[in-house]
């Protein structure tokens, strides 16, 4: 059995596709989601579901001894939306087992700051002719990790902010839970 920890700052749409996909599965279980933020609709996600929640400050979030007890048992950590930077002492104990999306082709539109609708915009302004996602390893920097997986899709000079991020999103729910999943099973 593989246990897997979303850790997230807002919506929660990616952790609830991951919540969704291993439902009845006996060998990956979602079995913590944490957020940083005790408004996030993504907890609320998870208690509709029946999946353990958790809380932490910044503060709790680089104390090591504090996460790793929240962290205890868990083997593959996916950040879907989450927007602290990841403390080194975490990134070492899950070197190869924590994941981050990012709702772009990686390492255009990456680094502090560029997170979900600002990317979006930025692409738009851009005029670029095709955006994406990017899932990769996490490593100390933003968005600097190995890359497991990207995925494009075509922009028009209709598409907006709005339906960028839709047509990301989609690629999102469809590509994350996959990747989750094959690397559940490679450990
Ligand atoms: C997703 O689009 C994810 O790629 C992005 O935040 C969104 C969260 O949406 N992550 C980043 O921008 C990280 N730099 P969700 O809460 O609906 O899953």
């Amino acid at each position: 059995m593989k246990n897997i920890a979303v850790l997230a700052s807002g919506t929660g749409s990616n952790a609830a596709a991951i919540m969704d996909r291993f439902i009845g599965y006996e060998d990956i279980f979602v079995s913590l989601v944490a957020s940083n933020n005790p408004e996030a609709g993504v907890l609320e996600k998870a208690a509709e579901r029946g999946v353990p929640t958790s809380t932490f400050t910044k503060s709790q979030l680089n104390d090591e001894e504090f996460m790793t007890e929240l962290l205890r048992g868990i083997d593959v950590v996916v950040l879907a939306g989450f927007l602290l930077k990841i403390p080194a002492f975490l990134v070492r104990e899950f070197e190869g087992r924590m994941i981050n999306i990012h709702p772009a082709l990686l390492p255009k539109y990456g680094g502090k700051g560029m997170y979900g609708e600002h990317v979006h915009k930025a692409v738009i302004e851009n005029e670029d002719k095709e955006t994406g996602i990017t899932i990769h390893y996490v490593s100390e920097n933003y968005d600097e990790g190995d890359i497991i997986l990207s995925e494009t899709v075509s922009l028009s000079q209709r598409d907006t902010p709005k339906t960028a991020a839709l047509k990301v999103q989609k690629l999102e729910h469809k590509h994350l839970p996959e990747v989750v999943k094959k690397l559940a099973r490679s450990l």
